[in-house]
């Protein structure tokens, strides 16, 4: 199955992404639903990866490029994580979905990586990311090379309000190496 970029304006698309946000997140929370419309106002202006199988998404991503840590998505789980002022343009990596009949076969990463590159060729400097998905996604994480800062605040909306407290990440760009291969912070 192949990842395809796609954009934001194929409304119908969107939607259907929408509606696997829920399926996925309902293994890992009850109160999945409670968020009726999982599309939100950056959905509008970020960049997006689905693949899809018989003609429905049943994985999908996002990445959104911003100025300020402020305006990234979720950026309350951020206060107080930077000791340090960020570089910018800043990459958001967030909304990362797989359906549950289409997980456990390197869909979640493929789309990590693939977001990453885009990141890179688009010339951000940093990319971040908040996790409630417990310790296999930050297993796979840090196994991409990003660096565990710690946790930060809870989400503010439901349901991923209702998840612990999020592990916080972060990537400095370029990279150096290979892709897939830890990065190495540049002094
Ligand atoms: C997390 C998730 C995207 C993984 O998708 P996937 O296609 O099964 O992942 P992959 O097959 O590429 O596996 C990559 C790594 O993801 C992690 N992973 C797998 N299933 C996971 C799960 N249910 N929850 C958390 N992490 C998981 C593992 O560390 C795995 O590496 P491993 O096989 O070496 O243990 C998917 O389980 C999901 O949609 N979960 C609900 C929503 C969510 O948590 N999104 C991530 C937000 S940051």
């Amino acid at each position: 199955m192949e990842a395809c970029e796609f954009s934001p304006l194929d409304e119908g698309l969107l939607a259907k992404v929408g509606r696997l946000r829920i399926e996925a997140w309902e293994t890992k929370t009850a109160r999945a639903a409670e968020q009726s419309d999982w599309v939100d106002e950056f959905d509008r202006v970020a960049l997006h990866w689905v693949v899809c199988r018989d003609g429905l998404p049943v994985a999908a991503a996002r990445l959104s490029l911003h100025h300020e840590l402020a305006e990234v998505p979720d950026s309350e789980c951020y206060a107080g994580i930077f000791s340090w002022p960020l570089e910018t343009p800043i990459a958001s990596l967030n909304r990362l979905v797989v359906h549950p009949s289409a997980r456990g076969s390197g869909l979640g990463r493929r789309l990590d990586l693939i977001r990453l590159e885009a990141a890179e060729r688009l010339g951000a400097r940093v990319v971040i990311l908040s996790t409630s998905s417990g310790h296999r996604r930050i297993a796979a994480l840090v196994s991409l090379g990003f660096v565990f800062l710690g946790y930060g605040r809870k989400f503010k909306r439901p349901p991923l309000c209702y998840m612990p407290a999020p592990a916080i990440f972060f990537c400095q760009l370029p990279r150096v190496g290979p892709i897939g291969q830890p990065f190495v912070r540049r002094s």
